[in-house]
């Protein structure tokens, strides 16, 4: 299955530069070195096996911007899944690209009335108080988009922000998602697992977890209610950053065991492409057994 996703946005918002670090694994700081797209750069992004991401990173110079809108409209706005667009929060040029924005939602509602639409609010590392900001330019962003209904994300390459947007966009692409969530669940519950997280192998976007474990008010407190709600995005962070680090040593990353007092972590492969985390709260659960249970389950994932 091959899903078009459109990557818009004026020249120097960062789409190359988000692109490189989610599917490429490249340390934001080799981005100040990409050069501006020429045209539309297409790639094929093999994710989870069968589902095919086909990417267009579409340089946002303005003569592009304007070849898009006109000669290849069709080209560009047919057979869309998904658009994201990518607005740089410290723009001096917003009401051009407001414009371009608005003509891209109506290429999209003549070639793909289905899509969804993303907005990224970029760079908010630039900005001093992120929450006010990043609330005024939702709101003028959904309010350029009159009926198109969008979601719109803050973000930046310096923190885990990137993942959970990509993460919550990748999602919504992936057709089984419910299925795997209940898999997830019911191996969490036979590995006595207080969370049960899968990656995908090469970006390590989220693809699901398991049903958050119950957060009723227990004694001692529930270690499910001390969860930090951005626990996801950080590990793929923290993950892609290792796995880079392996990779400058020329090692290549296969799994991960950490046993703490708080806590027990096992991140070890599932399938082809994918890695499960299983985070236990019980100090009495051997790694052994969990790394036993996921090479069991493993068939059932394929
Ligand atoms: P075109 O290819 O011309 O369309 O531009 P682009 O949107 O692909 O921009 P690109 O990814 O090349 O990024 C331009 C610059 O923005 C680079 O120097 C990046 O290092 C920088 N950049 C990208 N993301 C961020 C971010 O989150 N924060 C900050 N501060 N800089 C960023």
């Amino acid at each position: 299955m091959k899903r078009k996703v459109l990557l818009m946005g004026a020249s120097g918002s960062g789409k190359t530069s988000m692109r490189s670090l989610i599917f490429s694994n490249n340390p934001a700081s080799l981005t100040a070195r990409l050069g501006a797209t020429i045209d539309v750069e297409q790639n094929h992004v093999r994710f989870l096996g069968d589902l095919i991401l086909n990417l267009w990173d579409c340089g946002g110079q303005d003569a592009f911007m304007d070849s898009y809108l006109t000669t290849q409209r069709s080209t560009i706005f047919q057979h869309v899944g998904v658009l994201i667009y990518v607005f740089d929060v410290e723009t001096h040029e917003m009401h051009k690209d407001l414009d371009y924005y608005r003509d891209c939602l109506d290429g999209l509602r003549q070639f793909s009335p289905d899509a969804a639409v993303f907005l990224l609010v970029h760079k908010m590392d630039l900005v001093r108080d992120r929450a006010p900001a990043f609330e005024r330019k939702k709101r003028e962003l959904q309010e350029q988009s009159e009926k198109t209904p969008v979601t719109v994300f803050g973000t930046s390459i310096y923190d885990e922000s990137l993942y959970r947007a990509w993460s919550n966009i990748v999602h919504t692409l992936i057709p089984n998602a419910a299925v795997l969530s209940k898999h997830l669940t019911m191996f969490a519950e036979a590995c006595s697992a207080t969370e049960v997280i899968l990656f995908e192998r090469t970006t390590f976007l989220v693809i699901a977890t398991s049903a958050p474990p119950s957060a009723e008010a227990s004694d001692p407190p529930d270690a499910a209610s001390e969860l930090d709600p951005a626990r996801y995005e950080r590990t793929s962070e923290l993950i892609k950053a290792f796995k880079h680090s392996c990779s400058r040593v020329r090692e290549e990353f296969h799994a991960l065991e950490m046993e703490l007092p708080e806590f027990t972590a096992v991140l070890d492969e599932m399938t082809k492409n994918t890695y499960v985390l299983i985070i236990v709260h019980d100090p009495t659960i051997e790694t052994a057994a969990l790394k036993l249970n996921v090479r069991m389950a493993r068939r059932k994932f394929e």
